[in-house]
């Protein structure tokens, strides 16, 4: 295996550093001690190739998997969509070695010789997907959000824990050194005390109603619905598009929502806990038969540390906002202290002044997990066996914070939640309890995995 990307000579450091500045405004300091990280790294053995699958072979899924590639042999392929299988099966066709096809993830995990999956499914199959990988004893980096729920967290956390799996849930803004930044001088109270954050989503779709459309050949409809309520095949409620329908995923909030309600936990030191009380309003009536996840919506958070958190999309704006002009939430985060603030999002970081980010951290600052590579963090966990930057719990609290404020939206109440016992308590307990899990369709209930 070829030494990994970061690890780069110093002339080529240097050169490298100044491009990075100019273009994302992430300071010197910052990078000369990534690359005093890097130089610890160790660079893998040239026979130290896993055998690797990948299931789900949708765009996230192949451009995963050929990240994966470098690190991997691809084995075998799945789909539940035969021509999603061929093509991917003929992209990672290397030296005349064809991966196998499989149009069920159960017979896959069968096979010893496969190391490690890539789940690139739809929201509503990566906790089966994921749960029996790692009960047949694979390692995974599966894509976000983690779950389609909250108690499918709370299950899979205990499964891969409880069979020693390395998991890297495919959240890699937090390998990506902006958002690593503004998250260290967060926690080292470069702004003083964080007290706000806002987290600034994209708008989500109002369109419909959709006619139904035949099922094209090769497409296991039934299998591809899964756990999830049977509905006619529209086109429009399949692949790519999955994410607007409340059976398969939960909208914005649940996919963006992964990636900033991540870097936010993460800021705010909470990425093992997660909010006490959660307000959530969709703001915009959907079109009956039409997409089913809010498109504007508002939902107020606090945490126990005194921390309040609004997450937004971009059409709506908080008075809080320190960027956007008051017209819009632009896509990111906003950490909002004391003294200053900071806001991030991918390729640009911004303070409230050019010193905040400039001066560097003083010996013995909190220094957080690094990774500027994240498949390339996975295939190093997987020798280490030491967890990567988005081990499976802190996806599961990161995702949790997306599911309760859709929850919150759906119920159109308050919630509070307790983190340590994920639990519901306080006014609305019992019905937003009821919320925890959804009833799932058999036989794609979990004694389909069993
Ligand atoms: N990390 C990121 O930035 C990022 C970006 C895009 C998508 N994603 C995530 O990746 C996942 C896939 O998204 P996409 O845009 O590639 O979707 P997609 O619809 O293009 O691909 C999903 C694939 O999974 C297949 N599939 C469905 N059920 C299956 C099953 N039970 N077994 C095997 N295959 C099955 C589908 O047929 C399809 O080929 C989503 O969860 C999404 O949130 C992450």
């Amino acid at each position: 295996m070829k030494p990994h990307a970061f690890q780069i000579n110093r002339r080529r450091f240097v050169k490298t550093a100044a491009a990075i500045t100019a273009a994302t405004g992430v300071p010197g300091w910052f990078l000369e001690l990534e690359e005093a990280h890097a130089a610890e790294s160790r660079p893998a053995g040239p026979n130290d190739r896993p055998g690797i699958a990948l299931v789900g072979c949708g765009g996230q899924g192949r451009g995963d998997c050929g990240g994966a590639s470098q690190f991997a042999d691809v084995l075998a392929v799945c789909d539940v969509d035969q021509s999603h299988a061929e093509s991917a099966a003929r992209q990672f066709t290397r030296d005349g070695r064809v991966p196998k096809i499989y149009n069920d993830f159960r017979k896959l995990m069968e096979r010893d010789d496969i190391h490690a999956i890539i789940n690139g499914t739809p929201d509503h199959w990566h906790t089966f997907v994921n749960m029996l990988a790692a009960r047949t004893g694979k390692d995974i980096y599966t894509e976000k959000p983690l779950t389609l729920t909250i108690d499918e967290g709370k299950r899979l956390v205990k499964t891969v824990r409880d069979n020693k799996r390395i998991v890297q849930v495919g959240s890699q803004q937090r390998s990506d050194r902006n958002f690593r930044l503004a998250c260290e001088l967060t926690r080292n109270g470069r702004i003083g005390t964080l007290k706000h954050m806002i987290v600034g989503l994209p708008t989500g779709l109002v369109e419909g109603p959709f006619p139904e459309l035949p099922v094209p050949a090769g497409l296991n409809w039934d299998y591809y619905v899964g756990q999830a309520p049977m509905v006619p095949y529209k086109g429009v409620n399949c692949h790519g598009n999955f994410r607007w329908w409340y059976g398969f995923s939960g909208g914005q909030m649940t996919d963006w929502g992964a990636h900033h309600n991540d870097i936010a936990q993460w800021g705010n030191g909470t990425e093992r806990s997660g909010p006490v009380s959660i307000d959530g309003k969709s703001l915009t009536a959907l079109i009956p038969g039409g997409y089913e996840t809010a498109a504007n919506y508002r939902i107020d958070c606090k945490y126990a540390n005194g921390v309040t958190m609004t997450i937004l999309d971009e059409h709506t704006v908080s008075d809080q906002n320190v960027v956007g002009g008051g017209k819009t939430t632009p896509n990111g985060v906003q950490f909002i202290g004391t003294d200053g603030w900071i806001f991030v999002a991918r390729g640009n970081i911004q303070a409230s002044s050019e010193e905040l980010l400039r001066k560097p951290l003083p010996e013995g600052a909190v220094r957080l997990y690094q990774s500027n590579h994240h498949m390339g963090n996975f295939f190093e966990s997987m020798r280490s066996r030491k967890d990567p930057i988005c081990d499976v719990e802190i996806g599961h609290r990161s995702i949790t914070v997306a599911h309760l404020g859709v929850i919150s939206m759906r119920m159109n109440k308050p919630v509070q939640w307790n983190p340590d016992t994920e639990q519901f308590v306080g006014t609305h307990a019992r019905e937003a309890n009821q919320w925890l899990a959804r009833d799932q369709r058999k036989p794609y209930d979990y004694s389909f995995i069993a």
